[in-house]
């Protein structure tokens, strides 16, 4: 009998690695025969999974994390055509059943088949359809030829692996934010939140061609990092208004393109920069973005916040200042983004050398008896993407 682990939710503040079921290829009481069982070769840590852990959803205690995966195919089944044993993949943390309407129209963040609750579903995610997580040693994963990215050559992909184990989530998402923004040759961009997905998504400004990435946080560790590739950075903490700071860059207190990185436990700029505001980043994306430009939104906000400090926010309503985004013309541009538009491409940027992601996003590599501390470390700010390595396989 194959043993397993895995990182398990138990409370706020707090995870805890537990021996967990062998994955089974089964639905329910139905074998599932399109799905593959992996050995998981890397497994990465999000923010994500940080509302999760700070307690500010309804998470429930013994949840298996984990929606970052990548790994070896060590059992298919029946109906598996093109995927074989022994491939090196990379799962986009969007489970869908690519027989949907929205799966058709390459809308996999809300496939309609893999979550009885609502549309789009990931692994290891409340309210995304109950799927055990992956921050584990095996996982199973559904609907394998539809889902799976094969890396094309297993020694080339472990020598790329720091880089690859990006596309199952943030790099991707941080693409899509820049390419939901309108971001081309020439842009001028700015991306609220330098974690993970902010500085995926300021290299992925960079790739695209942009002519200035202005990037805005509050923790100093976090600028260094998205000015070491280059992008100019705004300190929040401090009292200069959001314009004039844009303004003293480019010399306009105005940008052609918005992405925001940061979601619903955003915190306020200047004085309140300590405070949770979770329209700030919204309301000053609609104050600082041209008439007619658009605004990416991968940013996480959340239809229900057991945490939040008012009665309206704890329902995800937030004090959004509409009408200035109206007479402004701005599209924007939500939710999950669907990672296989863009994973493939994104492959090849990596297998070519056009972008070091790993080293944009500062990769650390944990085992998994030290996931607890990552989750720590990246709470606290620590200007790292954590990637834990299950198997010993990496390093
Ligand atoms: N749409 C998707 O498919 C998708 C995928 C992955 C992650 N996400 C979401 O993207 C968001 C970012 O993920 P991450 O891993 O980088 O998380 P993170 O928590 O590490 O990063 C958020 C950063 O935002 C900063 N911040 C807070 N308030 C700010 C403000 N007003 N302006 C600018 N920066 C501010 C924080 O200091 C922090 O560095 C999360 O909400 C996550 O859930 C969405
Ligand atoms: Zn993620
Ligand atoms: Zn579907």
């Amino acid at each position: 009998m194959c043993q397993n682990h895995g990182v398990a939710y138990i409370k706020p503040g707090q995870v805890e690695i537990q021996e967990i079921e062998y994955p089974k290829l089964a639905l329910g009481d139905r074998k599932c025969e399109h799905g593959v069982i992996l050995k998981i070769v890397s497994t990465n840590i999000c923010g994500s999974d940080q509302h999760m852990v700070r307690g500010r959803t309804t998470a429930p205690a013994g949840l298996v994390l984990g929606h970052e995966i990548t790994g070896i195919v060590i059992e298919a089944g029946r109906d598996v055509e093109f995927i074989k044993v022994g491939d090196l993949v990379s799962v986009p943390f969007n489970i869908a059943c690519g027989r949907c309407r929205n799966c058709k129209e390459g809308k996999t963040g809300i496939c309609l088949n893999v979550n009885p609750s609502r549309p789009g579903a990931a692994y290891g995610y409340v309210d995304m359809g109950g799927w055990v997580g992956g921050q584990a040693e095996y996982v199973m994963v559904p609907y394998a030829d539809f889902n799976l990215l094969k890396f094309p050559d297993k020694d080339q992909g472990m020598a790329y692996i720091k880089d690859l184990t990006l596309l199952s989530d943030i790099f991707p998402t941080g693409y899509h934010g820049a390419v939901t923004a309108g971001v081309g040759p020439g842009s001028i961009v700015y991306v609220a939140g330098a974690g993970p997905v902010g500085l995926a998504c300021a290299a992925s400004c960079h790739l695209l061609g942009a002519a200035v990435v202005i990037v805005g946080d509050m923790i100093p560790e976090r600028l260094a990092q998205a000015a070491s590739f280059g992008c100019e950075v705004i300190d929040l903490t401090k009292d200069t208004p959001l314009e004039q700071a844009i303004a003293e860059i480019i010399g306009v207190p105005e940008v052609d393109c918005f992405v925001d990185c940061v979601g619903f436990e955003a915190r306020g700029h200047g004085a309140h920069a300590a405070e949770e505001r979770p329209a700030t980043v919204l309301n000053t994306a609609m104050a600082v973005t041209r008439a007619g430009g658009a605004i990416g939104i991968p940013g996480l906000y959340v239809t229900g916040d057991p945490g939040a400090r008012d009665s309206a926010a704890k329902e995800g309503s937030l004090s959004i200042r509409i009408g200035l985004g109206w007479a402004k013309s701005h599209s924007f541009y939500t939710g999950q983004c669907p990672v296989m538009k863009y994973h493939r491409n994104l492959m090849n940027a990596i297998l070519y050398d056009k972008i070091k992601i790993a080293k944009a996003v500062n990769v650390e590599v944990i085992t998994l008896q030290d996931a607890p501390r990552g989750y720590e470390d990246f709470d606290k700010g620590a200007a790292k993407k954590f990637v834990i390595d299950p198997h010993g396989m990496i390093v």
